[in-house]
C-alpha cells in the first residue's frame, strides 16, 4: 500500500484534502489523473447500467433533503456504529476494531485495557438549512444516494412510463462521519456511490438478486478486475437489516485484506412502504393487466466509486524489468489499467523536439485523436524516459513520430507511426489514418 499511496501522490491521482493545513482525516482530493480514472469508471457504469438497457433510467437527486426522509428511512434512529473510547490513549474506536484477548478487551492503538462500553454513534453529518440554526432547520448530508430514488419513485415512474421490473440509477456523493477512516480512500468520510434501485414484483426478488450479482461481477471483469481477486460473501441473517431478505457483498482482495466493494441487497418493499406511511402519499404501482395496486420490492446493487478506483489502482500496480536507454535492465513501475479505465489513452511523441517536421506531424496526430479520446503530447527527454513516464500512469498506447513517418528512409512507410503497447512493450507500424480506429477498438 505504501508504494501505491506514494505513486498516487507523486503522479497526481489522489492527495490528502486541505493538505497545506495539515489535512482533514478521511477526506481526499483527486488530482488530474485521479479525476480522469474516476470519470472513466462512472461513465462506464452509467453506460452499462443505463444506456445499454431498456429497463433503467437515471436521475440526479439533491444531497440535502427534508429531514423527514431520514426519519422515515430509519437513518435518524439507527444509522450508527457502536463506538468505544480508550481511556488510556483517548482513541475513539469502532467496537469491531477492539482486540479481544481471551475475553479481555484491548485497545489496538496502545494495548490499554481501560475501555468504555460500546455506545451508538450516528454517522450522519448534521447541517442547517436557512438562517436559523435550531431543530426546525436541521437536516443531514445524505449518507447514501438511494433515498432520493425512493422518494422520487412515483415521479420517475410516471415520466418514464416504465413497467415493472425497471430500475432507477444514480451516481453521487454520500457522507458518513466514520469513527475511524482508514486504508487510504477505502473508508472515507465523503465518497461517491453508484446505485441502482431495481423495482420488481415480490415473487421476482430472489431471482433478480442473483441476476444482479452476476451482472455486477461481469462489470468488474470488464473494467479489468480479475475474477480471482473478487469474492462473493453471502451476508448472514444476523448481519442483515431486519427488512432485508438476502444480501451479497462483492469483496476485493486489497493489499490490506478482503474488503467490500459493493453490496447487492434485496431490500424488499421496506423503503417505499416507510415513505408512503410517513408522507401519506401513495407510492404504489398499478398493474394494468391484473388491475392490482401494490408497493414494489427492490433489489439494490450499490457500489463505491472510491473503493473501485482504489481496487483498479491496486489491481493495475506492477513492477517488471525493462531495458533502459543503454539496454541495461531496470525495474519499471507500470499501472496495467484496462484501456477503458486508463486516464490517458495515448501518449504522442515526436522522436526529436527540435525537428519542426516531426513536431508538426505529431501535433497533427494529437488533433486527429483528440475528438475521440484523452491524449497527451510529450516532446521532452529521451524517448525511453517518455515511455516510462506514461507506463507509470498507465497509458496503454504510445505513438512515436519518427523519420520513417516522414518517408525519409522508405517511401512506403510515409505517414505511418510506431505504436507501442504498454504491457508487452512491443512496437508495430500503423498507418496514421488507421490509428483512431485501432485504438478505439480497445478503449470503448
Ligand atoms: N444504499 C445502500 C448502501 O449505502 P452500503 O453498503 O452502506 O449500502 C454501499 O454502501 C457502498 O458504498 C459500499 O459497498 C462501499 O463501496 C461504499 N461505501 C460505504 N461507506 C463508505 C466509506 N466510508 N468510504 C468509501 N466508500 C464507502
Amino acid at each position: 500500500m505504501e508504494k501505491i499511496v506514494s505513486l498516487c501522490k507523486r503522479r497526481g491521482f489522489i492527495f490528502q484534502s486541505s493538505e497545506i493545513y495539515g489535512g482533514l482525516n478521511g477526506l481526499w482530493d483527486y488530482g488530474p489523473l485521479g479525476v480522469e480514472l474516476k470519470r472513466n469508471l462512472k461513465n462506464y457504469w452509467w453506460r452499462v447500467m443505463v444506456h445499454e438497457r431498456d429497463d433503467v433510467v437515471g436521475m440526479d437527486g439533491s444531497i440535502l433533503m427534508n429531514r423527514a426522509v431520514w426519519k422515515a428511512s430509519g437513518h435518524e434512529e439507527t444509522f450508527s456504529d457502536p463506538m468505544v473510547d480508550c481511556r488510556s490513549c483517548k482513541a475513539r474506536l469502532r467496537a469491531d476494531q477492539v482486540i479481544d484477548k481471551k475475553g479481555v478487551r484491548q485497545c489496538p492503538n496502545c494495548g490499554g485495557k481501560d475501555l468504555t462500553e460500546p455506545r451508538a454513534f450516528n454517522l450522519m453529518f448534521k447541517t442547517y438549512v436557512g438562517a436559523t440554526e435550531d431543530e426546525s432547520s436541521m437536516t443531514y448530508l445524505r449518507p447514501e444516494t438511494a433515498q432520493a430514488i425512493f422518494v422520487q419513485f412515483k415521479t420517475v415512474l410516471e415520466v418514464s412510463r416504465k413497467k415493472l421490473p425497471f430500475g432507477i440509477a444514480q451516481v453521487g456523493k454520500a457522507f458518513r462521519n466514520e469513527i475511524n477512516p482508514r486504508n487510504f480512500t477505502f473508508r472515507s468520510r465523503e465518497f461517491e456511490q453508484m446505485e441502482l434501485e431495481y423495482f420488481c414484483r415480490a415473487e421476482e426478488g430472489m431471482r433478480l438478486l442473483d441476476y444482479w450479482l452476476k451482472e455486477r461481477l461481469k462489470f468488474y471483469e470488464r473494467i479489468g478486475i480479475s475474477r480471482g481477486k473478487l469474492h462473493v460473501r453471502e451476508v448472514p441473517e444476523e448481519e442483515r437489516a431486519f427488512y432485508s431478505k438476502a444480501n451479497y457483498d462483492i469483496e476485493y482482495d486489497f493489499p490490506f485484506g478482503l474488503q467490500e466493494l459493493e453490496g447487492v441487497a434485496y431490500r424488499t418493499d421496506y423503503d417505499l412502504s416507510q415513505h408512503q406511511k410517513a408522507s401519506g402519499k401513495s407510492l404504489e404501482y398499478f398493474d394494468e393487466e391484473t388491475k392490482q395496486k401494490f408497493i414494489p420490492h427492490v433489489v439494490e446493487p450499490s457500489a463505491g466509486v472510491d473503493r473501485t478506483v482504489l481496487a483498479l489502482i491496486c489491481e493495475a500496480y506492477a513492477e517488471d524489468q525493462a531495458p533502459d536507454e543503454k539496454r541495461k535492465m531496470e525495474t519499471r513501475v507500470v499501472l496495467r489499467f484496462h484501456p477503458r479505465m486508463a486516464p490517458i489513452k495515448c501518449g504522442i511523441f515526436p522522436l526529436l523536439k527540435n525537428n519542426a517536421q516531426l513536431v508538426e506531424k505529431a501535433k497533427e496526430i494529437v488533433d486527429l485523436l483528440r475528438p475521440h479520446m484523452y491524449v497527451f503530447y510529450d516532446e521532452s527527454g529521451a524517448i525511453g524516459r517518455r515511455y516510462r513516464r506514461q507506463d507509470e500512469i498507465g497509458t496503454p498506447f504510445g505513438v512515436t513520430v519518427d523519420f520513417e513517418t516522414l518517408g525519409e528512409k522508405d517511401a512506403t512507410l510515409r505517414n505511418t507511426v510506431t505504436l507501442r503497447d504498454r504491457d508487452s512493450m512491443k512496437q508495430r507500424r500503423v498507418a496514421i489514418g488507421e490509428l483512431a480506429g485501432t485504438l478505439l477498438a480497445d478503449i470503448t
